[in-house]
């Protein structure tokens, strides 16, 4: 049966307040498909009596968390879109580099890092472009509001489709190995990423000043005011000299005016003014 207006409404509420995430009227098949299935797997006997136990509970019970995280679209892949990667290992990681000489520390976070491919690839391009950081403190962190996506990329373990999408050959030959028709990233590369739970509405009790922000792929859900309040912290936990990277449909412009857009060919990167 499909969703009621009532219902959508409060769902929309749910993971707008919760997660920033606005889902506009003409999501509801979204809201169907995505939580039918939860509904089933919990015995309910249809989306709406999941919903009816839901509006009874404090929004803090785990079937809100499970609701929002099936709302939260997690789409991403190795290396993506390429040009953000390379203005990183030309330019702006030779930079830092220069500019860290002293304390031989380099850190990146990835703010919204879904299964892991963006904080990996990362990894990745350190250890194959960078071999003068062999002995720095190279410190890479993912975080997620998605409790799902996070144990994926704990696991680092990706189906063909995945490693096909973006992943040089050459990567996936010196750094995966395959048992069960998975790819597993191997330990060496796995190491050197942290992951953890991080609602972006949140206050956000990761330490580093930041070299890398990667806040790539997740504001495009948020309205306005949430952009405007991320991007304001986002100012303060920024390392001086530090960068901060969005995805290619997303910008500070007209947002934020403290953040300085720095054109690397066909990539933006942000510093602060
Ligand atoms: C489309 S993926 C982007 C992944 C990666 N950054 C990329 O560009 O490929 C968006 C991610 O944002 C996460 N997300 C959505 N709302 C969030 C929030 N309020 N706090 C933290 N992460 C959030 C989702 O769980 C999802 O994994």
């Amino acid at each position: 049966m499909p969703i009621s207006a009532s219902d959508f409404q409060y769902i929309a509420g749910l993971v707008r307040a919760h997660a920033a995430i606005v889902l506009e009227p003409g999501k509801e098949y979204l809201v169907e498909t995505r939580l039918e299935p939860i509904a089933r797997k919990e015995g309910y006997e249809s989306l709406a009596d999941m919903i009816h136990v839901l509006r009874s509970m404090p929004p803090t019970e785990w079937l809100h968390a499970a609701v929002i995280d099936a709302l939260t679209t997690n789409e991403t892949l190795f290396f993506r879109d390429f040009h953000p990667f390379e203005a990183m290992r030309q330019t702006i990681i030779p930079r830092i580099i220069e500019q860290r000489q002293q304390s031989r520390q380099l850190t990146l976070w990835s703010a919204a890092c879904s299964s892991g491919q963006e904080p990996y690839s990362f990894a990745m391009m350190i250890r194959e472009a960078f071999p003068q950081l062999k002995d720095w403190i190279i410190t890479i962190v993912g975080s997620d509001i998605s409790t799902s996506s996070l144990a994926r990329a704990r696991q680092a373990a990706y189906s063909q489709f995945e490693v096909n999408r973006g992943l040089p050959a050459i990567y996936m030959a010196k750094y995966f190995t395959q048992k069960d028709g998975l790819w597993h990233l191997k330990d060496e590369i796995k190491r050197m990423v942290q992951f953890r739970n991080q609602n972006l509405l949140h206050p956000w009790p990761l330490i580093p000043a930041w070299d890398i922000i990667l806040l790539r792929n997740v504001m495009i859900y948020f309205d306005i005011p949430a952009k405007q309040g991320i991007l304001r912290r986002m100012r303060t936990t920024l390392a001086p000299g530090g960068y901060m990277m969005l995805g290619a449909a997303e910008t500070t412009l007209n947002i934020d005016p403290s953040w300085k857009p720095i054109p690397y060919g066909h990539t933006v990167a942000y510093q602060t003014c």
